[in-house]
């Protein structure tokens, strides 16, 4: 039997990952890990997320012994992607950090935002990105510390309001010597999922730039391809830390194909 590739989030924001990471390899079968028991990770101290991570991973490797493991989640990443690494060095790991370079490739203002959470902004490695990638643009941080859980929200049918949302990502726009930000990079998984409401609510058109299929196409590449008559025909799994998910959030992750381990 073939490994799974196994994708961890906090939540539901990796399912923006898994979505491109199928059509890439249909021939695979994943394992999506929810760590809704630390939801949202936005605002843990440093020390206590890293050590959560290195648990959660020590079983969860042990567990589904994955082909790859991919942290679908800027803010674990950033955090702890070294960590894992050092830890786990007979894993394979796909990380997840804010698209700083490929905006800054892009720009043609100059002004790039990017919309992340409370703990992606404050990390090292977002300054380092930064420095390394794009020292000649203006790169505004913008750490909504709310977003995440609105997008969880949103996504199982509650109503946002308009005023709600545009407090969370209106720092995003900037305008300076008369050019204005043309790039915002969705720095946390969950944010794509409310890119519509971002678009129909931004005061100008930018460029949103989701992260999801180029994780993706990493994944493909270390990832072997399989044969047809090799693939993994199990089902897509789906495991809550909390063991708990509410009802909207069963009811969300059976609508991706995925079906609960228990
Ligand atoms: N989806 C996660 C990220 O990419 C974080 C959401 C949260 O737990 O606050 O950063």
């Amino acid at each position: 039997m073939s490994r799974p590739v196994l994708l961890f989030d906090s939540g539901i924001g990796g399912l923006t990952v898994l979505r491109e990471a199928r059509v890439l390899m249909p021939e695979r079968s994943f394992v999506y890990v929810a760590d809704d028991a630390g939801f949202p990770y936005g605002g843990w101290e440093e020390e206590a997320l890293k050590a959560r991570l290195l648990s959660l991973f020590k079983d969860l490797l042990h567990r589904f012994d994955p082909e790859v493991a991919v942290v679908a989640c800027n803010t674990a990443f950033t955090l702890a992607g070294a960590d894992l690494r050092a830890a786990f060095p007979g894993t394979v790991f796909v990380g997840t950090v804010p698209a700083i370079k490929p905006a800054a490739e892009r720009t043609r203002s100059g002004l790039i935002s990017v919309l992340a959470t409370p703990g992606t902004v404050k990390r090292a490695y977002t300054r380092d990105l930064i420095q390394s990638f794009a020292s000649q643009c203006h790169v505004q941080l913008v750490g909504s510390p709310k977003l995440a859980s609105m997008a969880e929200a949103y996504i199982r049918g509650e109503t946002l309001t308009d005023d709600d949302v545009r407090a969370e990502f209106s720092g995003c726009f900037q305008e300076r010597e008369g050019a204005r930000t043309d790039i915002v990079v969705l720095a946390c998984t969950h944010y794509p999922f409310l890119v519509n409401v971002f678009r129909r609510l931004a005061p100008w058109p930018v460029d949103w730039l989701d992260p999801a299929e180029a994780i993706a196409r990493q994944a493909r590449r270390l990832v072997p391809a399989l044969d047809r008559l090799k693939a993994d025909s199990r089902p897509d799994r789906v495991v809550f830390t909390s063991d708990a998910p509410d009802f909207a959030t069963r009811r969300l992750v059976q609508g991706f194909g995925l079906s609960p381990l228990v």
